[in-house]
This record gives C-alpha cells, sequence and structure tokens, in this order.
C-alpha cells in the first residue's frame, strides 16, 4: 500500500504552482455531455476524480484527447448513452461528482440512470435538493435501490423557478447543467455562490448557454436548443492554495503561491493574517510568511464567502500549533467531518469535540505517528500535522488525499519539505516506526 513518509520540523520556502480547481472539473467534465462538439478544456487538475470522470465520458462514446498534462479535448457529439451500465458503477459509486452525469444526461437526452454518488464519507448526505430541483423542470425521478432514475415529460425538460431549501454546491451545479437546454426560463433561488459555479457558468455561457447570476444567490437560465463546442480554463483551485497557505503557517517559512485568484482566498488570507500569518496578495499569487509564533483563532465554516468547510481540517492542525485556546466550528457538515480529530490526537494534539465545535488547545509540539486519511481533507490535515511535527509521521490511505491534490509531494519537496511516497507491503504487527528510520 501506498504510504506518505513524512520527517517533519523544516520550514518551506520557495514558490509553489496551483492546479486547475478539483471542484470546477469534476462539474465542467460531466456538463461536456451537453455539448455536440469538441470541448477544449485547459487548466484541468491531474488529480483522480478527473480521470475517473474523463473514463466514463469515453466509455459513453466521447472521443476524449489529451493535448497536454492539463489540457484535454473532449467531444461528445456521438454520445447517445443515458443510462451507465454495469461496468460504470464502481465508478460512479466512488466519487460524489458522479451525479453530474444525471443532470448532463437529462438535459441532453431527456432522459438518465446512473448510481447514487459516492464521496467523502460525512455521515449521511442527502440528495434532495437535487430531485427537488430536476423534478422542477419536468423530471420524474425515481431514487430507489441505489439508482437514480430520470425521465423528462415530453422528452425535454421545462424551465422552472426553484427555491433550494439549503444552500447546496451540488444541487446548484446539477439544476443548471440540467436547465442549459431546458425549454424555456429557469431561475434557481438560494443557490451556492462557490468560485466553481461561477467557472461552470461561464463555461456553459463560453459553449453557447445563457447563465446569469451565478455567484449571487439567485441564477437565471434562458434554455437553448443545443451548445457548441468551445475553449475553456478553468479557475485554480481555492482549496489546494489554502492547503499550501495552511501548510506555511503551521510549519513556518516563506512561500509565494502563484497562480491564484486572490479574491477566491480573502477569508482564508484574513483568518491567518489573525493568527500572527503574513500574506501580501499580488495579482495572481499571494506570498505567505511565518516567522512569529501563531496566534490561536475561533473559526466558523459557513457556504462561501463564509470560511470553506473544506479548508476545516487543514486549518484545525495550523490551530494546534497556535499557543492557546481556539475554536473550530462546522457550519456545513454533520459531525461525520471532524473524522480527522481522532488522527491528530495520535500525534499528540489536544483537541476535544462537542456537538458541532473542535475546541483546541495549541501550542505543544506535535510528534510523528502513523495516522491515515479519513477523507480528502482530513487526509490534508495530517500531512499537515506532519510537516509541523516532530519525528516521522506515516499516512496510509493516501488514494483519498490524491482524488483533490495533483502532485501534492513533489509539490511539498520543491519546498523543502522532507516528504516522500513509499509503497510498502502491509507488515501484519508493524505498526511502530522502528522500520522507517532502518
Ligand atoms: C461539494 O459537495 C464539494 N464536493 C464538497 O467538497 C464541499 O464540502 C461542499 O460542496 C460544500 O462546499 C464537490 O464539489 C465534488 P453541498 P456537495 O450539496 O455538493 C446538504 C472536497 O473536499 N444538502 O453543498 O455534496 C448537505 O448535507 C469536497 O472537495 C442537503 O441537505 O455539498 C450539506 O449539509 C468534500 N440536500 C450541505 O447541504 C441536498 O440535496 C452542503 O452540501 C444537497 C446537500
Amino acid at each position: 500500500m501506498e504510504k506518505y513518509v513524512i520527517h517533519g520540523g523544516k520550514p518551506l520556502h520557495g514558490e509553489v504552482e496551483i492546479s486547475g480547481a478539483k471542484n470546477a472539473a469534476v462539474a465542467i467534465i460531466p456538463a461536456a455531455i451537453m455539448v455536440r462538439g469538441v470541448c477544449r478544456l485547459e487548466n484541468l487538475p491531474q488529480i483522480s476524480d478527473t480521470d475517473t470522470l474523463l473514463h466514463i465520458l469515453t466509455y459513453m462514446g466521447a472521443r476524449v484527447n489529451a493535448i497536454n498534462r492539463t489540457t484535454v479535448e473532449v467531444d461528445c457529439t456521438d454520445v447517445q448513452m443515458d443510462c451507465l451500465p454495469e461496468e460504470m458503477w464502481s465508478l460512479t459509486r466512488k466519487i460524489r461528482a458522479s451525479y453530474y452525469l444525471v443532470g448532463a444526461m437529462l438535459g441532453r437526452f431527456g432522459r438518465a440512470c446512473s448510481t447514487m454518488p459516492g464521496g467523502c464519507n460525512f455521515g449521511v448526505r442527502p440528495i434532495d435538493q437535487h430531485i427537488k430541483g430536476l423534478t422542477a423542470l419536468g423530471a420524474d425521478m425515481d431514487v430507489s435501490g441505489g439508482f437514480i432514475r430520470a425521465e423528462a415529460g415530453g422528452g425535454r425538460l421545462r424551465g422552472n423557478t426553484v427555491y433550494l431549501d439549503k444552500v447546496s454546491v451540488g444541487a446548484t451545479i446539477n439544476i443548471m447543467i440540467a436547465a442549459a437546454t431546458a425549454e424555456g426560463r429557469t431561475v434557481i433561488e438560494n443557490v451556492a455562490r462557490e468560485p466553481h459555479i461561477v467557472d461552470l457558468a461561464n463555461f456553459l455561457n463560453s459553449m453557447g448557454a445563457d447563465v446569469r447570476g451565478a455567484g449571487t444567490n439567485v441564477i437565471k437560465i434562458r434554455g437553448v436548443r443545443q451548445l457548441h463546442g468551445g475553449t475553456y480554463a478553468l479557475i485554480p483551485d481555492q482549496i489546494e492554495a489554502g492547503t499550501y497557505m495552511a501548510a506555511v503557517a503551521a510549519v513556518g517559512g516563506a512561500v509565494r503561491v502563484s497562480n491564484v485568484i486572490p479574491k477566491h482566498l480573502e477569508c482564508i488570507s484574513s483568518k491567518l493574517r489573525e493568527m500572527n500569518v503574513e500574506v501580501e496578495e499580488g495579482d495572481d499569487y499571494v506570498l505567505v510568511r511565518r516567522a512569529e509564533p501563531l496566534r490561536a483563532a475561533d473559526i466558523k465554516t459557513m457556504p462561501y464567502p463564509g470560511f470553506p468547510t473544506d479548508m476545516h481540517p487543514q486549518m484545525t492542525a495550523v490551530l494546534c500549533c497556535a499557543p492557546g485556546r481556539s475554536v473550530m466550528t462546522e457550519g456545513v457538515w454533520s459531525s461525520g467531518r471532524f473524522k480527522y480529530v481522532g488522527e491528530l490526537r495520535k500525534m499528540g494534539a489536544d483537541i476535544q469535540v462537542e456537538e458541532q465545535s473542535a475546541f483546541v488547545q495549541g501550542g505543544r509540539r506535535l510528534t510523528g505517528a502513523v495516522v491515515r486519511a479519513c477523507d480528502l481533507r482530513a487526509g490534508a490535515a495530517v500531512v499537515i500535522a506532519g510537516l509541523a511535527a516532530e519525528g516521522t509521521t506515516v499516512v496510509e490511505d493516501i488514494n483519498y488525499i490524491e482524488r483533490g491534490y495533483q502532485n501534492l509531494v513533489g509539490k511539498f519537496r520543491a519546498l523543502g519539505a522532507d516528504i516522500c511516497c513509499v509503497d510498502e507491503p502491509d507488515l501484519p504487527g508493524e505498526r511502530t516506526l522502528g522500520w522507517i528510520a532502518g
């Protein structure tokens, strides 16, 4: 099994280039099904979730042509598949974004069938708002037996007004995709405003759609008969950027985080400044410096433009390095978001979880341990903790991390971190670090 081995305590210096946004890519690739023509996608992140989705589109009959490491041309002109067969179910059950395939197939063909999605396990992750929205567009929805089946009455969706009872990134994206070619006008109210929502709207519009208001809490769509090909460059990943910023805060040093949109990082930059980290903004980079001791802080995650929930575990690792008492309160997900706490405790962290808050007593140096990535961002948190800890940390189940971070080991090594990826058989009983030190 592949593992990361980290020897902690080395400050980070240099420059890191941020890749394309994972949560934009996993929405835009399924949306390409709606397009009769070649979609040239640039600044795609090289992560397993994008590989999985491109594999599914290829199976559906799309022509997928890799131009270079981060540019792919996808032509779905000849795709006719509106129901994903059993060969695809292991993939669609693995990733959260597979439910966007339903919105895209429904919008293109008037019918769709796929499995329920997978993704990070935060406990219950309902899709009732997706169902509400697609039903409002005239689809008969059947969610049973682990499958999602949808059929548009009369073969084509019809525009409507939808109010989301809960701000949902996924439901906003799914309804936006399906409504792009629905007959008439769709108004979606109480929508998510994340940067990747705006990126999807910009992608759809560059392919001939008419989507307005993305980034506000109301999106208005005038359905068009069909979408044409074009070129689209994805935004950089604000959570990847935030993860490297958090690492500098935890370990110390000075790093230029390049290829970012500073506005997307405002909440993270502001919180780090509150914690005595210097953050200087350029046009397409931020300079992060941490030389002085960190200050404790309280953080509450909220939908954008609030503090992003996808930075919760990483920032708790930073709070563990700040002398004093801090509180991390989760405002989006249930208690399942706190699974990373048990792994940080193995490294000596003093964290108590009560309801939706983690109470951190920081300042005591963390110590290396054998830990696991419980989910994507929990994995990033234990990497940050290992970089800051004294001694050696082994991170297992790194497949979760590699779903969302392109070349994490290479990027951290270029910043001076002592981290590597090893492929070690699971030695029964050998849970100490001894075999690593040897
Ligand atoms: C997306 O998940 C992201 N995943 C998550 O990032 C992110 O944490 C989340 O948005 C919030 O920003 C992808 O984009 C692939 P939601 P999603 O629908 O769409 C409730 C990562 O680390 N809800 O915005 O599943 C839900 O239970 C991943 O990159 C309903 O009640 O999140 C949650 O409490 C992890 N009914 C809240 O809304 C619904 O129909 C927000 O969920 C849908 C959601």
